[in-house]
């Protein structure tokens, strides 16, 4: 089966074809990271009229690279939630007005499982395992059982780690997107030139729960509070310190989670596990097998998308045409629930 899958929850607009769940015909991603640039975020206003501007060359593309036709289509897939409306509705209502005029299946997914499934594009890892969902708006540990069958473990109680190295990178002036240059400015500083605070939840119920707002605060607002007098204040050590420390909240419950359930296999997604810092600890741990999807299905991706559509329309799951788009996930902050 050949799906068509269609991406554009935030400013990339997406499109591919794959085959079968794991098999890339054509991955195209148009990025709108110039357009935002000077505003240093993503302007939703922009971001929804950039979309309206490339879905239709972008999807003919994919196709074109496939070098398939509609026709030879079996299947049309596209996110619908969560991010942001303007900017979901383009692409959604693009694939169901493309499944309606063309009589094909369609399957609306989420975003969020579309980034646990791009590993598998690349791998083949039995179920269950431990996943690990760091993005721009997200952050998951989760018991996955099945592509669409998760059990959240933990999630961020504030701010999103993606999110975290955004607003640190906007406030010092480093560049955007943040993540990507404080993950190169911090090859050259040094980590132990801050020691910023970890957080400590202790509500009953939140062990594998994350929290970035208070480490955000630190490093934006009480910089000299947490610096160590001796490094200087430069926008490598910043980043080097920001880092350490924004991993080092990440793994705390992260490892904790694989302890308590046992799962030896970790298998992360979004745009936080392009992350060096993140792998090279991860590697530390030689009892885990730890999965990271390539560079390119890190950050947001059409293929995945499609792979993810492939599982649902080959079990027979169907969309109905007034599938709608949402800016939230209902729940998925909630533990145990989707
Ligand atoms: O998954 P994604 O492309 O979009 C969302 O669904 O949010 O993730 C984007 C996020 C941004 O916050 C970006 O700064 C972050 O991923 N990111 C990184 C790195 N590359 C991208 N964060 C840390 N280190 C990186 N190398
Ligand atoms: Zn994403």
């Amino acid at each position: 089966m050949k799906i068509l899958g269609i991406e554009s929850s935030c400013d990339e607009t997406a499109a591919a074809v794959v085959e079968d769940g794991n098999k890339i015909l054509s991955n195209i991603v148009a990025t709108q990271i110039p357009f935002h640039k000077k505003y240093k975020g993503v302007v939703p206003e922009i971001a929804s009229r950039k979309h309206i501007e490339w879905i239709q060359p972008v999807v003919q593309q994919a196709l074109e690279e496939a070098g398939l036709s509609l026709d030879e289509i079996d299947g049309i897939s596209a996110t619908a939630r969560p991010g942001l409306m303007g900017s979901l509705l383009v692409g959604l209502t693009f694939a169901k007005t493309l499944a309606r005029v063309s009589g094909k299946p369609f399957i609306a997914v989420n975003h969020m499982l579309g980034h646990l499934y791009a590993s598998r594009l690349e791998y083949d890892i039995p179920y269950p395992y431990l996943g690990l969902l760091v993005s721009g708006g997200h952050s998951i540990i989760c018991k996955v059982n099945n592509f669409d069958d998760i059990e959240v473990l933990g999630t961020t109680i504030d701010d999103a780690p993606g999110e975290a190295f955004d607003k640190v990178a906007k406030f010092y002036n480093l560049g955007y997107p943040g993540g990507a240059v404080i993950d190169k400015l911090a090859q050259n500083g040094n980590p132990k030139a801050a020691n910023f605070p970890m957080p400590i939840i202790h509500q009953e119920g939140y062990q594998y729960s994350v929290s970035y707002s208070g480490l955000k605060t630190a490093v934006i607002n009480q910089l000299d509070k947490f610096w160590d007098k001796n490094y200087e204040k430069t926008n490598e050590n910043i980043a080097a310190a920001f880092q350490e420390r924004a991993i080092k909240i990440l793994l705390k419950p992260l490892l904790r989670a694989a302890k308590d359930t046992g799962l030896k296999t970790i298998v992360a997604g979004g745009g936080v596990a392009a992350n060096s810092l993140l792998r090279a600890k991860l590697a530390e741990h030689p009892e885990l097998k730890c999965v990271f999807p390539s560079l390119k299905f890190c950050t947001d991706n059409a293929a995945m998308i499609a792979g993810l559509g492939y599982q649902f329309l080959a079990r027979g799951d169907r969309s109905p045409i007034t599938a709608e788009a949402s800016a939230r996930v209902e729940g998925f902050s909630k533990k145990g629930k989707r």
